[in-house]
């Protein structure tokens, strides 16, 4: 059964939270809220990314790193990706005014990694085997690939900021196969 939520309903929705100033309503219409939010969700979710995880360090040399897959490509020449990160994340400030950071693009046999680099666990390198790439970013072990990037810009995003980077450096790993997230779950290729 297919489920058709208008425009102008999403518009209205997102013009008044945002008057409100409120990630959440919280009042007798947030059932309704709540159903049109799950299925924006819903519909977002039924395209497939990729998995990545985000690393800098931060002006006193600790790693950090985080789970994206807003991950994506913008343009070749110059050669400039993009991501984004929630407004919420205590690592936005990390990452704007980091020198470098790195794009570790997961492989099938990562998920656990995926999940570990979502958590909420302050020290998320623990047991990580990781070597220094430009700037002295941490790079994870056994990705598919590496994108190591200088910021190119920002842009405000809605509840989240989206960054521009610019490839300085690139690898490509062990030919494994990406881990792929699709409707809230990881997949594999078939
Ligand atoms: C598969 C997956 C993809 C994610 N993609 C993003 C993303 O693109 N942007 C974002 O802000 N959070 C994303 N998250 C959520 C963050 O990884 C998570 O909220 C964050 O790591 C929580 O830690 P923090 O509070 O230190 O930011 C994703 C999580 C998962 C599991």
């Amino acid at each position: 059964m297919s489920r058709t939520v208008g425009l102008p309903a999403m518009r209205q929705l997102t013009d008044s939270l945002s008057e409100r100033g409120e990630a959440r309503p919280a009042t007798s219409a947030r059932r309704a809220d709540d159903t049109r939010w799950r299925a924006f969700r819903d519909a977002l979710g039924q395209f497939a990314t990729g998995v990545t995880v985000l690393t800098t360090r931060t002006a006193a040399g600790t790693p950090i790193g985080v789970t994206i897959s807003s991950f994506n490509t913008v343009s070749l020449d110059p050669p400039l990706i993009l991501w984004s990160l929630s407004l919420t994340s205590p690592k936005l400030d990390l990452f704007r005014h980091a020198d470098h950071y790195a794009v570790n693009v997961l492989t099938m046999n990562q998920s656990a990694v995926a999940d570990w680099f979502a958590s909420s666990d302050d020290d998320r390198f623990a047991g990580f085997r990781i070597h220094d790439g430009l700037g002295g970013i941490p790079l994870l072990e056994e990705c598919a690939a590496w994108f190591e990037c200088t910021p190119e810009a920002m842009h405000p995003g809605g509840d989240h900021l989206i960054f521009v980077g610019r490839v300085a450096r690139f690898s490509l790993g062990n030919g494994r196969q990406p881990l792929i997230f699709h409707a809230g779950r990881y997949r594999q290729l078939a």
